[in-house]
């Protein structure tokens, strides 16, 4: 199959502007933003701006509408009920929110489990909780080839198990989760699943009632929408039992100097002036992603995918980070260059006009498990193409002859 890749890359203005030709593999950190999704927020700064849920005017309705519409384009997306879409400020607020407010119904003695290959973001809410409440955290390895080892199920996940939070897709290997497999023991015990999605929601939609998992979480600057947006979707029973996060206007039923009574969800975890354009750009965003062929997408994606893993292939002293070959992978590829530090490969990449992101990744713990500074990253999108690839490869066999 195939699609029309120059009329997509056409829809991406940075990618036109010149003056050279920009190769950007750092996707994985922030993708690019299409035109549909800068009108959309253009046009809701320029004929809807005002509040949203809080005038009867005729733009306080329109923003209202903007807001809302949003949330449904979402929902569509995540093939959801539109009430159990949460709008947070990105993916780490919206994995904090669940900290907070499931982690309100935890007791001392629970367990959350995590992988040693989580971002941060899926880390260090699960620690705070741990250190304010008392529940126990537990980690599941990583196979050598950088998958989460779902075989150490069975000795970490117990009936005092409570969630399994985990990347649907690692930012660093690109190594995708056998999430049936991970549902069905997360049942098996009564535990709920979260995936951070931050990686996996930029290729194509999702049908999250049908994974069987809990809660999922993602950004949307990640997604081809707007910075200081991201999205929680949770059953609609768990959001009713989880009290709120943050505390403020819109969130409340009614409030008395005594008490307050707090709004139904989603709202009841949308305190305060929500980030109306962020949310128009996401929903736009979501509508553009809908509106491609993603079976053409991913093998487009992957035979670029392919291509960088032959390439490396050839080169002296170059090692991949991750899976392989091309099963259960998403175009993420994290690489080594042996006497070559990986900030001095992404240096000699910018040199070629090449975009990649090179460290730990926020993901110190799985740096430490294999005993390394960092990696080099390339993470595609759509959009690139193998002169993309081509380029970085010549970026790195200029690295390897000039610095090793
Ligand atoms: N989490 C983002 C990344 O992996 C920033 O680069």
């Amino acid at each position: 199959m195939s699609f029309d890749h120059s009329g997509l890359r056409a829809q991406f203005p940075i990618l036109n502007a010149g003056p050279g030709p920009l190769h950007y593999l750092d996707n994985g950190a922030s993708a690019q933003t299409p035109q549909a999704v800068l009108d959309a927020v253009l046009a809701y700064e320029t004929t809807a701006r005002a509040n949203a849920h809080r005038g009867v005017h005729r733009l306080a309705e329109a923003a209202t509408d903007a807001y809302e519409g949003a949330r449904a384009e979402v929902a569509r997306f995540l093939n959801t009920p539109v009430d159990e879409i949460v709008f947070a400020g990105g993916c780490t607020a919206a994995i904090n929110l669940v900290a907070h407010s499931f982690g309100a119904t935890l007791k001392p003695g629970d367990r959350v489990l995590v992988s040693e290959l989580e971002h941060h973001s899926n880390i260090v809410p699960w620690q705070m909780l741990r250190d304010r409440a008392g529940i126990e955290l537990d980690a599941l390895p990583v196979t050598e080839d950088g998958r989460i080892d779902l075989g150490a199920l069975p000795r970490l996940l117990t009936e005092r198990t409570k969630l399994v939070a985990l990347a649907h897709v690692s930012n660093v290997t690109g190594a995708a989760l056998d999430v049936p497999e991970v549902a069905a023991a997360a049942r098996a015990v009564g535990a709920r699943v979260l995936l951070d999605g931050a990686q996996r929601a930029p290729h194509g939609p999702l049908d999250l009632p049908a994974l069987g998992v809990d809660f999922y979480v993602f950004s949307g600057h990640k997604a081809y929408g707007p910075n200081g947006i991201g999205v929680l979707w949770a059953r609609a029973e768990l959001l009713e039992a989880m009290p709120p996060f943050l505390g403020g206007g819109s969130m409340i039923g009614r409030v008395t100097l005594a008490r307050t009574t707090w709004a139904p969800p989603p709202r009841r975890f949308e305190a305060g002036t929500p980030p109306i354009g962020p949310a128009v750009g996401l929903g736009a965003a979501c509508h553009w992603m809908a509106s491609l062929d993603w079976s053409a997408v991913a093998s487009h994606e992957m035979s670029l995918v392919q291509r960088l893993l032959d390439g490396l292939g050839e080169v002296p002293g170059a090692r991949i980070f991750g899976p392989a070959g091309l099963q259960r992978r998403y175009p993420v590829v994290s690489f080594l260059l042996d006497g070559v530090h990986p900030h001095d490969v992404a240096q000699t990449l910018d040199g070629f006009g090449v975009a990649v992101r090179a460290g730990h990744h926020c993901a110190q713990p799985l740096m430490e498990r294999f005993d390394l500074d960092g990696t080099t990253r390339a993470s595609l999108a759509p959009y690139n193409d193998a002169s993309d690839i081509d380029a970085l490869l010549k970026g790195v066999a200029h690295a390897v002859r000039t610095l090793r």
